[in-house]
């Protein structure tokens, strides 16, 4: 049976224990208020369920708190303006605060960032309480870091979004001619006039990292980079360190993982129900996935919820602290996944699904 999102509708949740900040009273209200506003501004019916129920961790390296899943709107560009609205009204519901795009979603320059800017149209109330993070760096045919591309696309990304400022801006994917001069500037400048508050890489090695910091003065607190159950590389290789023949044991990001807890860069999963790049889901694929599947169907009814917040919880168990950038076009996806924010998986189950995933503990 495929992971189906009818059960997350029908599902009694296991309830999360709280976590996170000292002040969850003011947060809880905080996030009611955001909810109310939003709610409002979006003309739906105050939801009666409770809801808000995403951990959120405090991001090392910044002054935010927000929510440990984030929606990512990579995939928006086919979707009403309505859509859009209860998407994100949603996942605001779910308390998920934190929104992921880049200038290269849709098919065309800020296409995404546009629409999601046109459709929800925060006040600047409700502006202050989310994060809203893009990305830079992705041109046609090539990978651009020079500071003029990097400060077009952000004003283009401003407009396109109706904000006036970026919480977080992210390098999009390592520019072979990067100069890090050049980003140090562009940083330097969109720092001092308010347009971007927080920066940091996607995709870059620990060593492309440090590059960067050679010149870059800001903190590079984020790297978004790719990681579900079944493409766990950058998890998986460490487990299985030097096992000659072992095609697990290559390091292919050169110890990104153990660098970013060293280094208090907070990780963000993107990808988290792809089987590999972009191929499909691995949940209800029972042709190349059938252990995979039994797995997380055993512990979804333990612990009573859909197999898309196993697969979730997967990743949020892991204490590197991880962000999981979700790419649902579905509301009642958002809704299920969420649930996946704070599930406590035992070290048994938690490598139960490793392996059944293929990976091996050597
Ligand atoms: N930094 C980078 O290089 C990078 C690269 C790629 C993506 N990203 C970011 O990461 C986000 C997530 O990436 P992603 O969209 O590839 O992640 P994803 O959440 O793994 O995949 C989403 C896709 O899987 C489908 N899906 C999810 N659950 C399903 C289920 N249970 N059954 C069937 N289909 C299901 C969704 O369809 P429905 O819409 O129908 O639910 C959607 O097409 C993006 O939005 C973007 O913000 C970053």
């Amino acid at each position: 049976m495929r992971a189906g999102i009818s059960k997350a509708t029908t599902t009694t949740r296991w309830a999360p224990t709280p976590t996170g900040l000292s002040d969850a009273g003011a947060r809880r209200a905080g996030a009611a208020a955001t909810r109310a506003t939003l709610w409002q501004t979006l003309r739906k019916p105050r939801a009666t369920r409770q809801t808000g129920r995403v951990k959120r961790l405090h991001l090392p390296q910044t002054t935010l708190s927000a929510s440990n899943i984030i929606l990512g709107l990579m995939r928006i560009s086919e979707l009403t303006d309505d859509e859009i609205r209860t998407l994100v009204s949603t996942a605001i519901d779910e308390g998920i605060d934190f929104f992921d795009h880049a200038d290269v979603y849709g098919g065309q320059p800020h296409f995404c960032e546009k629409r999601f800017g046109d459709a929800v149209r925060f006040t600047s109330s409700e502006r202050e309480k989310v994060k809203i993070q893009t990305k830079t760096g992705i041109v046609p045919g090539a990978f651009d870091f020079s500071k003029e591309h990097i400060l077009k696309s952000v004003d283009a990304s401003l407009g396109a979004l109706r904000t006036d400022y970026i919480d977080v801006l992210l390098l999009h994917r390592p520019d072979a001619l990067v100069e890090p001069e050049e980003v140090a500037a562009a940083f330097a400048e969109l720092e001092a006039s308010g347009k971007v508050r927080n920066f940091g890489v996607s995709n870059h090695t620990p060593g492309q990292v440090e590059l960067l910091k050679k010149s870059v003065k800001q903190p590079l607190a984020f790297n978004q980079v790719q990681l579900s159950i079944t493409h766990a590389p950058l998890i998986a290789a460490g487990v299985a360190s030097n096992m000659a023949g072992l095609d697990q044991s290559i390091d292919r990001d050169n110890g990104i993982l153990d660098y970013s807890r060293l280094n208090d860069i907070t990780l963000q999963a993107w990808s988290p129900f792809q089987k590999q790049f972009f191929n499909g889901v691995f949940l209800g694929d029972r042709e190349n996935y059938a252990e995979l599947n039994d797995a997380i169907d055993a512990l979804a009814a333990k612990y009573d919820v859909t197999p898309d917040a196993i697969a979730v919880a997967w990743i949020t168990r892991h204490p590197a602290n991880f962000q999981v950038v979700l790419g649902t076009t579905k509301p009642e996806r958002v809704k299920a996944a969420a649930v996946g924010s704070d599930i406590p998986l035992t070290r048994v189950e938690w490598y139960s699904l490793f392996t059944a995933a293929g990976y091996t503990l050597p």
